[in-house]
């Protein structure tokens, strides 16, 4: 896994933006995979701001969200339907219909779940998946002990994570208890990964998952079985690496090169 550690979140953002962009300006009909969470909305800003002053371009671009709560309606506040339109789509130039979140209403929630993997493979499968990490180190809603092979399934959240994700609601009870997420085994299938990270509290995780084995109580440690997945955190986030040294170092034999 290549690991880039920026300064602050700011221009863990910036950087991963860049990512993204690179990947819509060199295939305009490109299939992103998007992530909910307070972590990728730095991302998200910068790409707006990309779109508006530097017409970066989103007509042709097809997008997979990671996950949604069950039971909660596209036109509810909380849902991730509504936070991507809020934080996103609703200031870009997708179309409607090349926008895909799992839904949370689904009463055949195996069909559907189905029916989501079939049309990420329809479109071609994903470029670049955007990755957040919770607190217990998952991904999408992939909690520890999950399949680290699974598809797009309905999960049970964590104590955990319903206590994390608490803050969003008014109280806790009114976080859902399931959820319809991508599995470990789809975000492997990604051409490339791109994992943010930021903050103190998470730097514990994000060194276990990078170096640790790799476990199923831990689901973003598969990434390591990724042949191309790029972490980037922010300096708080990146105390606990053992390898903290060589990243940085890395990074700038990297830069030193691609200035030649
Ligand atoms: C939820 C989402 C994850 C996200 C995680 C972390 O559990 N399903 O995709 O990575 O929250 O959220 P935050 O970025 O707010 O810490």
């Amino acid at each position: 896994m290549r690991v880039i550690i920026e300064q602050d979140y700011d221009s863990m953002s910036k950087k991963a933006a860049g990512f993204v962009a690179e990947i819509v300006r060199n295939k305009p009909d490109c299939v992103l995979g998007l992530a909910t969470g307070s972590t990728p909305i730095g991302l998200y800003k910068e790409l707006i701001r990309m779109h508006k002053e530097e017409g970066l371009d989103f007509a042709r671009v097809t997008t997979f969200n990671l996950d949604e709560y069950y039971g909660l309606a596209p036109a509810h506040d909380q849902s991730y339907h509504y936070f991507m339109h809020d934080n996103l789509f609703n200031y870009i130039n997708v179309l409607p219909a090349k926008i895909n979140v799992p839904s949370g209403t689904a009463p055949d929630v195996n069909g559907a779940c189905a029916h989501y993997e079939e049309m990420i493979e329809e479109a071609g499968g994903i470029d670049i998946q955007v990755l957040g990490i919770g607190g217990d180190g998952h991904i999408a809603f992939n909690e520890p002990g999950s399949s680290l092979a699974s598809r797009t399934h309905l999960v049970t959240l964590d104590e955990g994570t319903i206590k994390d994700n608490a803050r969003f609601f008014e109280k806790e009870e009114d976080v859902p208890h399931l959820a319809i997420t991508m599995g470990v085994g789809t975000s492997l299938e990604a051409q490339k990964c791109l994992v943010l990270v930021n903050g103190a509290k998470k730097a514990n995780i994000i060194a276990e998952a990078v170096e640790g084995p790799i476990t199923s109580q831990i689901t973003s440690s598969a990434l390591q079985m990724h042949p191309d997945t790029v972490v980037i955190v922010d300096e708080e986030a990146s105390t606990a690496f053992k390898r903290r040294e060589f990243y940085l170092h890395s990074e700038k034999i990297l830069a030193e090169l691609l200035k030649k």
